[in-house]
This record gives C-alpha cells, structure tokens and sequence, in this order.
C-alpha cells in the first residue's frame, strides 16, 4: 500500500434506505477526497445489529450499500470498499478500547439518548458501546481525516480522547484522527420538519429524498416541503429554516454559492425554486442510480470486490491490532 498518501476511513450504516443527506453530507465528500488519500469506506454491519434488523433485509441492504459506494464514483481498485464484519480486528480492537472509555463520556453521547428513546425496549449494550466500536474502526487504519456529517462530530471528538489516553500510556500507537466536514451539505433537514435531521429512520416519507426515488417522487417531495410565508429566497436560519435547508441541497448538488442562489432566485416565487431544486437532485442522482442497476446485474465483479478488499483491509487492520495486543501486554503469538 501507499504509505505517502495520509490515510482516511469512513463508513455508513446499511440500516434503511439512504437519503440525500448520507449523500451530500458525506458519500459525496467521500468522492471528492478520494484521489489525495489512501482511503478505506467501510459498510458498518457490526453497528447495524445495535437496533434489530431482519437477516436478510440486513444481508441485502449492506450489499446494496457497498455497491452504491462504487456506483457513487469510489473506485474499488483505488478505495478499500469492505464489510466491517469481514474484518474481525474491529471486534477486537473495540473490546480493548472499551477498557479505555469512562461511563460518562458515554453516557453523554447525544445519539445514545435519541436512540434509546427511539427504541426503549431494546436498550442493549451495544448501542451504549456503539462509539467505541467506531474508534476502533478509525484508529485500526491509522486514519489522519474521517469525512463524516454534523452528527458524527461528538464521536469523532470521542475517539480522538480515546486515541490521546492510549497513546498517553503507551506511547504514540494511534494516529489521532481529524474529522473533515463538508462546507456544504453537512446537516440536510428533513422536508416536513426543519429543524430535524433529515434521517433514514423518519416514518414520514416526504420528510426524506431517499438515494433511489424516482424523479416524480422527488419532485412532488420538493413540492411538499416545508417553509414560512416570507416569500422570499433568503438564508435567514431563524426565520427561514426551511428555506435554508433547500438552499443547502441546492448549493450541495450545483456546486453555487448561498449568495448566487439568493441573487438567481431574487424575485422569484417558492414554486420555481422548489422546482428548480427538486430538478437539480434529480440530475445529480440520475447518473448514480443508472450505474447502481448495471453494476447489481455484475454479480462477480462486486464478489471479487468483496473478496479482494476484506483481505487487504484486514491485512492493515491486523497489522495495528497486534501493535495494540502487545502493548497492552497480552502474550506473543507462537508461529
Ligand atoms: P450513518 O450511517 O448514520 O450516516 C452516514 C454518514 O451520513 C452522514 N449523514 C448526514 N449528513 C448530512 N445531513 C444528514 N441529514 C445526514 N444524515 C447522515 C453522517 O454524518 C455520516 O457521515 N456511526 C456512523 C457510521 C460509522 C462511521 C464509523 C463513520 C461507523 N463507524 C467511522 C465514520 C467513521 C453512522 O451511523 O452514520
């Protein structure tokens, strides 16, 4: 592997359909980063089963999602695409650095909350472990940058304490890792609801653009979405929230500035902008839903991938594993 190139991972759960904030606030800065840095994109089955999931949707949504990194633009050859759970090291790597993570800074974690009250009926360990599992999979690979949205920012500043004590230990083991967050994109709104995270898991489904919806549906979503009887096209957070969230799409899928949208829309009613927004999500989403249905007809070609990534991800990830296995003083393998 490339050892002069710095290093980044990152990864996304195949739980749900993905939306367009997985795209813009993520999955597309991933394409953008990719040619600087030897990069590893993990899809996370291990923190998939932190809420239950039916196996085989499981099975079928994670394989849907790794194809989607390549149809998204990431070159397999060039990117280490692979399931986490193909890796054991994360697994491994996770345990030792639960002994190295406080209740407390858990039991601060924002998600932990959302998530426990979401599924109160299955508070499980993992799911107050989940952040810990997602150092793991950082600091296995050395990582210098983790391109993540808005909402990976308490984990992120988590795993870099958990890097800092460790290496304050044992020296410098881990690479402490920054987070690279998108200028634009990194916290899209739900559509009916702007002042909440546009998620896969919302019952509502106009409150998200799911990767795979049809032009129609994403049109009439746009239609439908949520915004104030300013009558203006104006990024004013306060009193135009809803606005602000389609400026962010827009700007995120054209490549524009907040203040050129302003002036392109200056005049001009909420229909036409929500027109025009919807159209430039569907342009920016066609390509990657076309190349999605060729390569899910290319079974091999993605086996192959599968095959060929797990190995090399796993040959790096052991590599740091042992590292840590020793200084942590566990005996020496007899070969
Ligand atoms: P996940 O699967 O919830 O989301 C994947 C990525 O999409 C970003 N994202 C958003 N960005 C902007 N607006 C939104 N509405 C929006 N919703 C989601 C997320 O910030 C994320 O970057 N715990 C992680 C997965 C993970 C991970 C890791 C990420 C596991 N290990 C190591 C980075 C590094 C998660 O559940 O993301």
């Amino acid at each position: 592997m490339l050892q002069d190139k710095k290093v980044l991972f990152s990864g996304m759960q195949a739980t749900g359909n993905l939306t367009i904030g997985n795209y813009l606030g993520a999955l597309q800065n991933w394409v953008k980063l990719s040619d600087e840095y030897e990069c590893f994109y993990s899809v996370v089955d291990l923190h998939s089963i932190t809420v239950r999931q039916d196996p085989a949707e499981l099975r079928k949504r994670a394989r849907k999602l790794l194809t989607l990194y390549i149809a998204a633009g990431l070159d397999p050859d060039k990117n280490c695409i692979y399931y986490q759970s193909h890796v054991s090291a994360h697994a491994e790597l996770a345990w030792i650095l639960n002994c190295f993570t406080y209740m407390g800074e858990l039991n601060r974690m924002t998600q932990f909350k959302d998530k426990s009250s979401k599924h109160a009926d299955n508070i499980n360990a993992g799911l107050f472990t989940y952040p810990v599992l997602m150092a793991a999979d950082i600091l296995l690979y050395q990582a210098d940058v983790v391109p993540v949205g808005i909402d990976q920012m308490q984990h992120l500043e988590l795993t870099r304490d958990i890097a800092q004590r460790f290496n304050s230990v044992y020296g410098d083991v881990f690479t402490v890792p920054e987070p690279f967050i998108g200028k634009v994109g990194a916290k899209i709104m739900s559509l009916q609801d702007p002042a909440k995270k546009m998620s896969k898991s919302d019952e509502n489904p106009n409150a998200s653009v799911y990767l795979m919806d049809d032009p129609d549906t994403i049109m009439r979503k746009f239609k439908r979405a949520v915004t104030d009887s300013e009558g203006v096209v104006r990024y004013d957070e306060e009193k135009q929230p809803g606005i602000c969230n389609l400026i962010d799409i827009y700007c995120a899928c054209t490549g524009k500035t907040k203040e050129e949208t302003e002036r392109e829309f200056s005049g001009k009613g909420y229909g036409d902008f929500k027109t025009a927004v919807g159209t430039a999500v569907v342009d920016r989403l066609s390509p990657l839903q076309a190349k999605m249905a060729d390569l899910e007809k290319n079974k091999d070609y993605i086996d192959q991938i599968i095959k060929q990534n797990a190995e090399k991800a796993s040959y790096v990830a052991t590599k740091t594993l042992r590292k840590v296995q020793k200084k942590v003083g566990f005996p020496e393998r007899v070969r």
